[in-house]
């Protein structure tokens, strides 16, 4: 079994291949950066044209890396929301033609389900755990109970955590895209710094809210005498920056491992995925939280953290070996919340690693 995956929801464009056996066979990830660096930030007509210039001849890079041809693959899998809708639409569209002029299955994917499902693609994690979604546009804490099983405990009231570091970013100057420049950044400076607020911390519930932290960074850009920021002003800023978003997370889900352990609900691990999981003072912190609850945790490898086409591919296997499959009519949605998701019934998937 070979699954493809296109993936063009937001600035990549990617496609990868995966197999049964859990075995990489290409990832190739093209990423917009110079196109949108003007503009300090993405600029969806442009992410969609860049797509169509660029994903045909990423197929065949991966057909050739994988030594494979057409017969080899067993089902194409696409993202087909939520995300900017016109990169969605280009992707989609790839995988019917695909699908319809090779005779192929094709699986209409979740993109905030090919992140919540990666960390099964790399590491042995079992049904169910707690997932931590983090990226440029989504901050959620889920149960996640099985392929097409989720269930939703808090998510952000404002801002994402990766537009919360992208701004964070754009406030100290440190350019786009913002969340590993900053991180970077923050490797120089003193956590405390300055006294950031952390909103919601120690509130009941399982909620985020970013806007009062990045309104607090810009008054204290403000306040600076001199507006040419000097590097040891920055590096504070961006690590105290830093620290508030991490205790924020460490926060809420402490409040989410806590209200599953009331419910009487088991679980195996403590996942962290999506594009801001690739930051390593975050991965640290939630590690220690899990350790102190005597949990696994884990997070995919940094390339899989942000976008690319193999947690596409990965996704879209997960759902083909159950059977799971769309048809060529199936609809692409900018809003396509995971528990809108169409799922299996749970014995047949649980037991599966
Ligand atoms: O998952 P992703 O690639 O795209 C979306 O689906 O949104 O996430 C992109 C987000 C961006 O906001 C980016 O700044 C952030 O992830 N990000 C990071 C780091 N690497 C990427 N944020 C903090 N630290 C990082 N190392
Ligand atoms: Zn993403």
């Amino acid at each position: 079994m070979l699954i493809m995956g296109l993936e063009t929801s937001c600035d990549e464009t990617a496609v990868g291949l995966v197999d049964a056996a859990r075995q990489i066979r290409a990832n190739i990830v093209v990423s917009q950066l110079a196109e949108h660096q003007p503009y300090g930030g993405v600029v969806p007509e442009i992410a969609a044209r860049a797509h169509l210039d660029h994903l045909d001849d990423l197929i065949q890079k991966a057909l050739a890396e994988a030594k494979i041809d057409w017969g080899d693959v067993s089902a194409i899998a696409a993202t087909c929301g939520p995300g900017l809708i016109g990169g969605v639409m280009v992707g989609a569209m790839m995988g019917k033609a695909i699908a319809a002029a090779r005779n192929l299955p094709f699986v209409a994917v979740n993109h905030l389900e090919a992140h919540a499902l990666t960390v099964r693609l790399t590491h042995n994690v079992a049904f169910p755990y707690l997932l931590l979604l983090v990226s440029g546009g989504h901050c959620q804490l889920l149960q996640v109970k099985g392929v097409g099983h989720y269930r939703c405990l808090g998510a952000t009231m404002d801002d994402a955590v990766g537009e919360c570091f992208d701004k964070g970013a754009k406030l100290l100057g440190l350019g786009y895209p913002g969340g590993p420049l900053l991180e970077q950044t923050a490797r120089y400076g003193n956590p405390r710094a300055f006294d950031l607020p952390r909103p919601l911390v120690g509130r009941a519930g399982c909620d985020f809210s970013f806007s009062g932290l990045k309104t607090a960074l810009r008054h204290l850009v403000a306040r600076q005498k001199d507006p040419i920021l000097s590097s040891q002003f920055k590096a504070d800023a961006a690590a105290s920056f830093q620290a508030s978003i991490a205790a924020i997370l460490v926060d809420r889900t402490q409040h989410a491992l806590d209200m599953l352990a009331e419910e009487k609900q088991s679980i195996t691990t403590v996942v962290l995925a999506g594009g801001v999981a690739a930051n390593q003072a975050i991965r640290q912190q939630l590690k220690q939280l899990a350790s102190s609850y005597a949990l696994a945790f884990e997070a995919p490898p940094l390339e899989l953290c942000t976008d690319n086409g193999v947690m596409v591919a990965w996704a879209g296997l997960e759902r083909f070996r159950l059977g799971m499959t769309d048809g060529l009519d199936t609809a692409t949605r900018p809003r396509w919340p995971l528990e809108e998701l169409i799922s299996f019934p749970l014995a047949e998937n649980s037991g599966r690693r």
